[in-house]
């Protein structure tokens, strides 16, 4: 697909519903006893995968393209979805906290997906979930899917994670919900919270204290209704858009603004971003917003610590946008990237600099030096979406002609991404 420099970007975008809520939605509401109803779900085929994986365990799902009708049959109500493998496709998300779900299940799976997800590691899962009296193993013997789980009764555990992951965390606490007594774990810092806030809607009996998050056993969740917020990791690359193209201004509509995930807000501003929330109101424990975003003179900035699980997925666009800024932008603690959808450390050197950036991989981070012009280059996706939609936001503020290979690869979480950049952009199509 190709790109071209645009004049400016000018508009409103409401960006499709949060990829995390969405999982979580069809996941707990398939546990759960009676009707789940979802609007706004996310309809990528990441989270098409989780609705896909609880038909096969006979859960009755609806889905309208947009509503989702998920029609529970309680915490022990998944039948074994017989010997094909369940495909968990592209989706991280899906195959880990299925994992904790599968583990006390009365049956066996297994659990495999595309080559991507094939090399991306379980053992953060499989360790925790195995100290619960789990019986799941990577059947290459590599740590990675497919993962061979037979069902077994589970114990609560306190786990230390050694990673701050909302994947691991969410495995753990889901089948948490099945493990005898209570089950806590403990992050290094805070990630995402949105497992804790829906266990809670269903009538979990769950709490967090600092950085541990606890569940009890549950005897029954009850159904729930839920309107999931646009995703702030989709809002991220219109926020980036609108502060690098010159004389754009966007307007981002219903914008989940969880503070577990706003770090991308804070780093805006901090690089002088003009960044103003217009409206705000909540949602089931989920705060939202409508967002303006107007193009700025930018500068470099540090994005270290406890802030980095909040923007993990976003720091691709953000080395992106500090291309653009004056001076030097370091990224550290950030070494997770380089086990998402592609390495997203080696992805961004390799592809920033095919387009002239001053940009440096170290083991936990990047260190970009802005201020020079971008040209047009060949770009890989790695099939990762993160990172073509990353690039097609680089090239429009670069010289001459992008094209990016593997452009498809956005269907993941926004399947209409390159619809609305063009509408903004005032063109039918880029
Ligand atoms: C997610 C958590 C993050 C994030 C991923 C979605 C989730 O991964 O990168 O896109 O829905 O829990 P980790 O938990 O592995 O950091």
């Amino acid at each position: 697909m190709l790109f071209h420099s645009v004049s400016r970007l000018k508009g409103e975008v409401s960006v499709p519903g949060d990829k995390s809520i969405s999982h979580r939605s069809v996941m707990l509401g398939s546990i759960a006893k009676g009707t789940t109803e979802i609007t706004n779900y996310l309809q990528g085929a990441d989270c098409l995968s989780t609705i896909a994986c609880f038909r096969r365990m006979g859960i009755s799902i609806e889905n309208n393209g947009s509503t989702v009708l998920v029609h529970g049959n309680g915490l022990r109500g998944l039948k074994a979805p017989g010997s094909a493998p369940l495909d968990c496709g592209n989706s991280g998300t899906t195959t880990r906290l299925i994992s904790g779900i599968l583990a006390p299940q009365n049956f066996s799976v297994t659990l495999t997906g595309d080559a991507s997800i094939q090399k991306r590691p379980m053992k953060r899962v499989i360790e925790p979930l195995s100290q619960m009296g789990a019986d799941i193993t990577s059947v290459k013997g590599n740590g990675c899917a497919p993962l061979a789980i037979h069902g077994k009764p589970l114990h609560g555990i306190h786990y230390i994670s050694p990673v701050a992951s909302a994947q691991v965390k969410s495995a753990i606490l889901l089948a948490g919900l099945y493990a005898e007594g209570e089950t806590r774990v403990t992050e290094p810092s805070i990630s995402r919270n949105h497992t804790e806030l829906m266990l809670k809607g269903f009538g979990a009996d769950v709490r967090t204290e600092g950085k541990d998050a606890i569940v009890s056993q549950a005897r029954e969740l009850h159904s729930a209704k839920l309107d999931v917020p646009g995703d702030i990791s989709s809002a991220a690359f219109f926020l980036a858009a609108g502060l690098m193209v010159p004389g754009s201004e966007i307007l981002l509509k219903n914008v989940g603004i969880n503070p577990t995930r706003d770090g991308i807000l804070q780093v805006c501003r901090q690089m002088g971003g003009d960044v103003t929330i217009l409206r705000q109101w909540e949602e089931g424990g989920e705060p939202a917003a409508d967002i303006l975003v107007r193009h700025s003179a930018l500068s470099g900035t540090v994005i270290q610590g406890e802030i980095i699980p909040t923007l993990i997925d976003e720091l691709p666009v953000i080395a992106a946008m500090a291309c653009l800024a004056k001076g030097e932008t370091v990224i550290r603690d950030a070494a997770e990237l380089k086990v998402k959808e592609s390495n997203r450390i080696e992805v961004m050197v390799k592809n920033l600099s095919a387009m002239g950036a001053d940009v440096t991989g170290t083991e936990d981070g990047m260190v970009i030096r802005g201020g020079r012009p971008l040209h047009g280059a060949v770009i890989d996706s790695f099939l990762d979406h993160r990172i073509a939609m990353t690039f097609a936001v680089a090239a429009l503020c670069a010289e001459g002609t992008t094209e990016i290979r593997g452009a498809e690869c956005v269907n993941i979480s926004y399947p209409d991404f390159y619809k609305d950049l063009a509408r903004l952009s005032g063109q039918i199509s880029l």
